[in-house]
């Protein structure tokens, strides 16, 4: 690229036709919020520090949203209109290092999150290789109801964008929509932007306006046309924040398939933008895997389970109606059917957990089993250990957490009752059915129950007295 490229994305506005408190751009499609898919696609072109971002609606959620992205703030404090968005930027960009060169900016809206990086790359390469002062992207849409028409001049540049809400019948009938992203010259943008007047129903400040500005200026706006036209769907209502994260689904479903991932039905599996699953892995339908997951080779995701912010091994399997957050799974491990591992969890290689067992902040050993109905809550389990059906944790005292240490190869025996804190030793047995206050020693037997009588004849006398 031979002239500096700085990118400004607006993201003041609420988007009143989201019907919601949350900010629009704070809406989320594929797993990231719009904002933080529109800042990715921009680092195609700029770096995070010649990336400004406009906040106004909820500003303090969308900087911490972006918190770790490296992109500047600048705030629109009211919402005046997009073409007001972009002048809020006027300072400090025309302050920046460099800025007197013959730089570019690109414009962005934040509720356009489907935009391609190569795309981009292509609108700055035109705008560099032409004489014009600015280059917008355009599509067809059979249905272009909400965006502003382009209207074309006898060379095919752009004359004027027409508004849907101020546009004729005749201009209504135009296919060709705005879609928001623009590369001008900067220096143009800058000197011509306090042109734009708010002399519309709305009394907004379009940026649209700015295409008539360059034009009587003598300033050409060329047009690139995108053939893909879901790249460019802009969102303003739920239903088409419903449209674009089915099509990050399947843009993501598709490339994971690609890339030696079996998807059982895969319109029917959620799977966020950041997920990574290794080769050979099997997804069964309606899993949903979330955040930032891993999944090594070979594993599999039942049917139905949800997999959020987890690191799975190689060889795991989840039996269907599985919910595992914030945990750790090692290699050749199985969970479920019907298990929840609820927060920081770390299960060893090749242990087995089976339905109705759940776990939390729980380190479970290598090999070690809970097959059945079990919690096991701020535990260390040891290798090899068997967890009995039923088996309980008591950790929390109704005022405070505590821990219970299980060593290696202990059995515990069906609908014990472990009241922490409590240590149990390496190779110990505890008898079913029993209540386990005091530590045991390593190869001890512990009975924590009252012994068994049987009154010889009891019921058959009682029976006897009842007729
Ligand atoms: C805009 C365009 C329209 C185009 C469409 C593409 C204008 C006047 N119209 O219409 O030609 O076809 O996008 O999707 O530009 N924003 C601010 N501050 C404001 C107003 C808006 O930052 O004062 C931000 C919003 O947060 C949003 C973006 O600008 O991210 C676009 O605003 P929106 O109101 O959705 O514009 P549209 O009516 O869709
Ligand atoms: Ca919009």
């Amino acid at each position: 690229m031979t002239s500096q490229t700085s990118v400004v994305i607006l993201a003041a506005g609420l988007g009143t036709r989201m019907k919601s408190k949350r900010a629009k751009v704070l809406h989320r499609a594929g797993g990231l919020t719009l904002i933080e898919h529109v800042v990715r696609a921009a680092g195609a072109i700029a770096a995070p520090n010649h990336t400004t971002v406009v906040v106004g609606h909820q500003a303090d959620d969308v900087r911490r949203t972006l918190g770790d992205s490296g992109v500047r703030f600048v705030a629109q404090t009211e919402q005046k209109g997009t073409g007001h968005a972009l002048l809020a930027c006027r300072e400090s960009l025309a302050a920046e290092p460099g800025a007197a060169e013959p730089g570019l900016v690109v414009v962005l809206y934040g509720d356009c999150p489907l935009l391609s990086p190569d795309t981009l790359k292509e609108l700055v390469r035109r705008q560099c290789s032409s004489d014009a002062g600015a280059t917008l992207i355009t599509t067809r849409l059979t249905d272009p109801t909400g965006y502003g028409r382009i209207i074309f001049g006898d060379k095919g540049d752009v004359q004027a964008i027409a508004e849907q809400k101020a546009a004729t019948p005749e201009q209504l009938a135009i296919p060709y929509i705005n879609s928001g992203i623009y590369c001008f010259r900067a220096d143009l943008l800058w000197k011509h932007i306090l042109e734009i007047r708010p002399d519309n129903p709305a009394h907004e400040y379009y940026l649209t306006d700015i295409v008539e500005i360059f034009g009587s200026a003598g300033h050409r706006v060329a047009v690139m046309e995108v053939d893909n036209s879901a790249e460019l769907l802009g969102i303003n209502t739920r239903a088409e924040l419903a449209e674009v994260d089915r099509i990050f689904r399947q843009r993501k479903v598709q490339e994971l398939m690609l890339a030696g991932v079996t998807i059982e039905k895969p319109e029917t599996v959620t799977i966020d933008h950041e997920v990574r699953i290794g080769e050979d892995s099997i997804i069964g339908p309606f899993a949903q895997i979330l955040g930032r997951t891993e999944i090594g080779s070979d594993a599999s995701i039942g049917t139905c389970s949800i997999i959020e912010n987890s690191t799975l091994g190689a060889n795991v399997e989840i039996a269907p109606f599985t919910w595992v957050a914030d945990s750790q799974v090692e290699a050749g491990a199985h969970i479920g059917p019907f298990a929840r591992l609820r927060r920081g969890n770390r299960v060893g290689p090749g242990a087995h957990i089976g339905n109705f067992v759940e776990l939390k902040n729980t380190r479970f050993g290598a090999k070690a089993k809970a097959s059945h109905l079990a919690y096991l809550g701020d535990s260390e389990i040891g290798e090899g250990a068997n967890i009995g059906a039923g088996t309980i944790t008591c950790n929390y005292d109704g005022v405070e957490k505590h821990k219970t240490q299980i060593g290696k190869d202990v059995f515990v025996g069906s609908n014990s009752t472990l009241v922490a804190p409590i240590e149990i030793g390496d190779s110990s047995y505890i008898g079913a059915g029993s209540v386990i206050t005091d530590a045991v020693p390593p190869d001890a037997l512990a009975l924590g129950r009252a012994r068994q009588v049987n009154k010889e004849g009891w019921a058959a006398k009682r029976k006897k007295k009842r007729k």
